[in-house]
């Protein structure tokens, strides 16, 4: 009998060797794919996240093209924001932008019962349970910093240097902010995993901008508090830019760790001593197939045998992405000896 997704996938989360090599990539539903763009045609990105139809639909659209093992609710980090009513919204072309930010004047956020106004997400996630069974299902979240960062300074940033300059200036109001977001993921999460989810991703998008000292001070005590609160449910942590970081993630007490492209495979197994996720450069899939190839030889000779690993990028795919370089990745994983 062929084994499911959900089965390698969760194989290798709890360090067994699957009987293949699971394959995601992070943000495989997108604007790559021209089946994506005609569903966005007719409607905004945030009415989309509200519809778990429309949410359904599009996360099914890679796995139709592509032999890959899990699937990933339709949504986004920022649904938290919004559901503490932060004006969020999405300028074409532009990224998020967020009106009433943490420090703005007058915002009074909403803190009881956030994620009861995002059953929206969890109906997506129960919808894309019964329409992909045999997929591995991830549910996933900003993590409390990340989500911190977009909420100070109001929208995407290269350095998110007021979001920093406020953990500097008052400190304990930050810790304070940064304990109530972790409470309100770990809900998000456990919802999700309610729903149906197999396992849940983390995403510490912006982790890599703290030094290693900051990071211990101001974040950690977060992540311990949400890998508590998601003791029995396979996690995974990701942190984008966090090579330096890794010695401090090693027992927080995720079941795996999805690794950047600046990260060596062998190197941060050897720190963690946990699975690991990743790690392809995203734009070698803007390259020729063999660069694509290479890349995922790199990878395997990291791995030096070791198969609890998830085929991932270090990233999620980019927009200019041509849609049979994703082809060429699964191809390159599934051509391993
Ligand atoms: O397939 C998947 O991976 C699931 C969907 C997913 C989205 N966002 C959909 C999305 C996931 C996992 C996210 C997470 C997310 N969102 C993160 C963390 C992971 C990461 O990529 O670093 C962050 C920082 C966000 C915030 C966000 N959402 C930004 C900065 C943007 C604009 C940038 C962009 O790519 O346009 C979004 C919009 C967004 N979220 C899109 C998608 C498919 C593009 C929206 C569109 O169709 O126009």
């Amino acid at each position: 009998m062929k084994s499911s997704g959900r089965s390698v996938v969760l194989d290798a989360l709890s360090g067994a060797v699957p009987a293949r090599r699971p394959i995601w990539l992070m943000r495989q539903a997108g604007r790559y794919l021209p089946e994506y763009r005609e569903v966005r045609a007719g409607l905004s990105f945030l009415d989309l996240v509200r519809s778990p139809s429309a949410c359904t639909e599009v996360a099914l659209q890679p796995l139709r093209r592509y032999d890959l093992d899990a699937t990933i609710v339709f949504s986004d980090i920022l649904v938290i924001p919004d559901a503490l009513d932060m004006d969020l919204s999405f300028e074409a072309g532009e990224g998020p932008k967020i009106g009433r930010t943490l420090l703005g004047e007058g915002a009074e956020l909403r803190w009881q019962g956030v994620c009861d106004r995002l059953g929206y997400v969890y109906d997506a996630v129960s919808a894309l349970r019964v329409a992909a069974p045999d997929h591995a299902l991830f549910g996933f979240a900003g993590a409390p910093w990340t989500l911190y960062c977009y909420m100070v300074q109001g929208g995407g940033s290269s350095d998110f240097a007021k979001a920093r300059t406020a953990l500097w200036t008052d400190p304990d109001a930050a810790l304070l902010v940064l304990d109530q977001l972790a409470g309100i993921v770990v809900e998000h999460l456990r919802r999700q995993h309610a729903a149906g989810a197999d396992v849940v991703q983390l995403f510490d998008t912006w982790g890599g901008l703290l030094a290693a000292p900051d990071y211990a001070r101001f974040i950690i005590p977060s992540l311990r508090k949400i890998a508590a609160g998601l003791q029995g449910i396979p996690s995974v942590l990701f942190v984008r830019g966090g090579g330096h970081l890794l010695p401090l993630l090693s027992d927080l007490g995720f079941s795996a760790y999805s690794l950047d492209h600046n990260v060596d495979v062998a190197e941060a197994r050897r720190i963690l001593g946990r699975p690991t996720q990743g790690n392809l450069d995203n734009t070698r899939l803007l390259g020729p197939p063999e660069a694509v190839r290479e890349g995922v030889l790199r990878i395997h000779r990291s791995l030096a045998g070791a198969r609890d690993h998830i085929w991932n990028l270090g990233h999620g795919v980019l927009p200019p992405t041509p849609p049979d370089s994703v082809a060429s990745f699964v191809e390159a994983i599934r051509s391993l000896e």
